[in-house]
Formats: structure tokens, C-alpha cells, sequence
């Protein structure tokens, strides 16, 4: 993180406009209301979707030519350069349909890991996850425009932003989502269940880039969910990292683009989230749900140590 003045960012400033039109567009069909489409199960898109990826498209071109764009509703142009954008041009897409305001823009730009000659015979770009490099999430109903660009911190609406400082999970605001297909593949209200009771809540409020913009702005402390896809999640991780917060698996190892899970925190509480993962995952008998009253007593105790 760094506190490099807005003026300095190489791909914000573009992007930001970029996102800020996009948003706009969702906004008027969002007021004019529009028909759904089932792309699957309960997996929904609209006229929206198709619309504003196409306008992103078109605008990221114009801006960075030499740029691949990778977009949710098919897009993908320029495979093979160097940077990536992946386009999600309305998360949060079921909220949408019902008329329920909490979506957004997504864009998050990889920098491609270029192989050598010795690794490849042929010097192309291999397979291997490349660096998320700058991301932007604009939320066009609250007019927030979250940015970062790695190693120059994030933003909300152009003024630093941080990761919240609360250290323990009992005392923790959290986040998930689930899947519009495979549902009945999902392990995850299991884990919903558990982080419930041992937190003071779990949001489900359906825009996976909004939630990790969440935790990168301290409203919430963490976010976890199953099976994310690189146009989810880009943006966000860079912007939680960027804000002071910790991405990985859930059992703490590197996040990977196309790893489909995702655990975002605050850093703060990581650990106790994977230690948490780890006892789900293996079956084993976890430490009792407090009690209210062994709640209260263990606050004091926190509260004492301070
Ligand atoms: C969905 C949202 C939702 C998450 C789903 C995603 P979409 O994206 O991010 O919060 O739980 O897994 O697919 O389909 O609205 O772009
Ligand atoms: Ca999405
Ligand atoms: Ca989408």
C-alpha cells in the first residue's frame, strides 16, 4: 500500500469512466425495468447484462487497445496479450431482476505472467495465474466508485480506504454467497449456519464484488463463498489486499484467479476464519458455541486485555 496521489494511477482513471458509464446504463434499465432470462437453473440474465458488456467491451478497446478483455456473458478478445480485463457488467444480477438495489460493475485487470523462451520454445504467454494489477467496482445506485492499483492502496470515491480493526470473529459483521447453479452441490449454508452463531451476522445481500469491496472498506470483516469465477472476484481481491486485508483459500493458501473459492478478511481474523474452515472441513468436533452469558464474559475478558 502506498499513498500515491489519484494522478499517478497508469489504469484507474480510464476504467473509473469506463465503470461510471457502464453503471449509468444499468441505472436506466434498472428504473425502466426489464425482462429475465434463465441461463440455467435459477442462474439469471437480463437485457442489461448483454448490453452493458458489450458497451464495456467497446470502451475498454478504445482505452487499451493492446488489452484482452474477458467478460461473464462470452466476451473474450486478445486472449493472448500480456493484460486481461475480466468483466463482470452487472454483479449481482438475480437483485437486479427483483428490483432489489444492490449490484454493481466489475473490472479487474491481470498482468499475465509472460513465459520465457527456455520454459515455452515459443516465448507465449503460459497458463499460469498471472497479477491482479488495478481493479475498479462501481455500485451505481450509492454512487461508490471503489479503485486500486497494486501497490498504491484503494479508494472509495477517490479518498483512502482500510480494512476494519476489529480482531475477533465473535465480534465480526460477515459476508457469503451461494451458487445459482448446482445448488444442491453447495456444502455452504453448513458453514453459513456455523458463522452465525459465532459472529454477529452473516450478510447474504447477492453481489460477490461489492462484498469484498465491503471488507476492503471495514463494513464488513470478511467474505468467503465456494465457487466464484475471475470476473467476481478480480477486482475485489486487489482492493481488500490493497486496503490491508488478507485473500486466500480457505485453507490459507494462495489465492488462485480460477480456484473458484475465495476467503477475504481483514487479516485480522484470518486465522481464526481458516482454523474454522479447517475443523468444517475435517469433520471434527468444533469448540461449543458460546453460551449469551460465556459471550458476555469472554467480551469482558478481550476488553480487559486491551
Ligand atoms: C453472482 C453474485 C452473487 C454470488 C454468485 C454470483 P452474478 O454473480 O456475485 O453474490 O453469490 O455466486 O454468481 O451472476 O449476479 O453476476
Ligand atoms: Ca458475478
Ligand atoms: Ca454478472
Amino acid at each position: 500500500m502506498s499513498g500515491a496521489s489519484p494522478d499517478q494511477l497508469i489504469w484507474v482513471p480510464k476504467a473509473s469512466a469506463i465503470a461510471r458509464e457502464a453503471g449509468a446504463r444499468l441505472r436506466e434499465f434498472f428504473s425502466q425495468g426489464v425482462e429475465t432470462e434463465y441461463k440455467g437453473d435459477v442462474d439469471l440474465v437480463t437485457v442489461a447484462d448483454r448490453t452493458v458488456e458489450k458497451l464495456i467491451r467497446t470502451r475498454l478497446g478504445e482505452a487499451f487497445p493492446e488489452h484482452g478483455v474477458y467478460g461473464e456473458e462470452g466476451t473474450r478478445e486478445r486472449m493472448e496479450g500480456e493484460f486481461r480485463w475480466y468483466v463482470d457488467p452487472l454483479d449481482g444480477t438475480t437483485n437486479f431482476a427483483h428490483g432489489f438495489p444492490q449490484f454493481c460493475v466489475s473490472l479487474g485487470l491481470e498482468q499475465r505472467r509472460v513465459q520465457t523462451l527456455e520454459e515455452t520454445g515459443s516465448g507465449r504467454v503460459g497458463p499460469q495465474d498471472g497479477t491482479i494489477v488495478a481493479g475498479v467496482i462501481y455500485d451505481p445506485m450509492r454512487d461508490e466508485l471503489y479503485t486500486a492499483e497494486r501497490g498504491r492502496g484503494a479508494r472509495l470515491n477517490g479518498k483512502p480506504i482500510h480494512t476494519s480493526p476489529i480482531a475477533f470473529l465473535a465480534e465480526s459483521l460477515v459476508s457469503t454467497g451461494f451458487p445459482s447453479r448446482k445448488r444442491h452441490d453447495s456444502p455452504n449454508i453448513h458453514f453459513y449456519h456455523e458463522f452465525t452463531l459465532r459472529s454477529h451476522g452473516v450478510r447474504r445481500a447477492g453481489s460477490a464484488a461489492l462484498d469484498l469491496a465491503y471488507v476492503a472498506s471495514g463494513r464488513l470483516e470478511a467474505f468467503w463463498e465456494f465457487n466464484l469465477n475471475p470476473w467476481d472476484t478480480a477486482a475485489g481481491i486487489l482492493l481488500v489486499q490493497e486496503a490491508g486485508g488478507q485473500v486466500t483459500d480457505f485453507a490459507g493458501g494462495a489465492f488462485q484467479l480460477n480456484s473458484r473459492e475465495v476467503l477475504a478478511s481483514n487479516g485480522l481474523i484470518h486465522e481464526e476464519l481458516v482454523g474454522l474452515f479447517k475443523d468444517m472441513f475435517a469433520g471434527r468436533n468444533l469448540s461449543p458455541i458460546p453460551t449469551p452469558q460465556e459471550f458476555a464474559q469472554q467480551r469482558a475478558e478481550r476488553a480487559a486485555a486491551e
